[in-house]
């Protein structure tokens, strides 16, 4: 089993998406010890975003790419890379201004690609990242779960949805900044979701 563990809080001490996340990978090691392990830090080294240059890269044949923009194509393909080899993926996401971080949006613009993670056919799209799971933990400072101001996880679905992986279970730390008691709670509600997301 191949576990790819993505981090995008921008974070590197004391992030509480991480630690979660890491803590599922944890426990689906228990279950498959031999499973190997990716761990992309996107705070640590972001992902450059989609602009101009980059759609002018993809969008010509690979033969005919100059050298700069083989390059930058050749990171996005690392990228894709690894999702497909990917079982399970446990991506840790913190929310920031109602949505997820800019750096986790340039590595869903870095992994949708045409022809490669998605199609479209005469029925319309297929997501091409087939047999796949996901397991998505969400660190918020407020309480957003089931109501209009949860952004994420309608977006989260569908993009992950579209890409191909319709299996997809989420973990909610909330109420993060509302104290140290309700930190406390968050956390400890947020691990009591893990058993039940990694053996849905
Ligand atoms: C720039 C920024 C924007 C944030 N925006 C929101 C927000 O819109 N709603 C919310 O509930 N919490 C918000 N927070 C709180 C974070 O979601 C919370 O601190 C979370 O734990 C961050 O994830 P991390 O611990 O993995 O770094 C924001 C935090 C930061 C730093």
């Amino acid at each position: 089993m191949n576990i790819l563990q993505i981090n995008s809080s921008a974070r590197s001490e004391g992030s509480f998406s991480t630690r979660i996340a890491k803590a599922v990978v944890e426990r689906l090691r228990i279950d498959q010890p031999q499973a190997e392990v990716t761990v992309r830090d996107l705070g640590r080294a972001p992902h450059p975003m989609l602009e101009e240059a980059t759609l002018q890269a993809l969008f010509t044949p690979a033969e005919q790419r100059t050298p700069a923009q083989a390059e930058r194509v050749a990171l996005d393909d690392a990228l894709i890379a690894e999702v497909q080899k990917a079982d399970v993926l446990v991506l840790g996401v913190p929310m920031y201004n109602f949505s997820v971080p800019a750096q986790l949006k340039n590595w869903i613009d870095a992994i949708s690609r045409a022809g490669v993670t998605f199609r479209y056919t005469e029925q319309g799209p297929e997501g091409l990242l087939k047999g796949k799971k996901a397991v998505v933990v969400q660190a918020r400072g407020g309480v957003h779960r089931n109501s209009p101001t949860d952004t994420m996880t309608p977006y989260l679905k569908t993009i992950l949805g579209f890409l191909g992986i319709t299996e997809v279970e989420f973990v909610y730390a909330e109420g993060l900044s509302m104290g140290p008691e309700a930190e406390k709670n968050g956390l400890a509600a947020a691990y009591e979701q893990i058993e039940q997301a990694v053996s849905a």
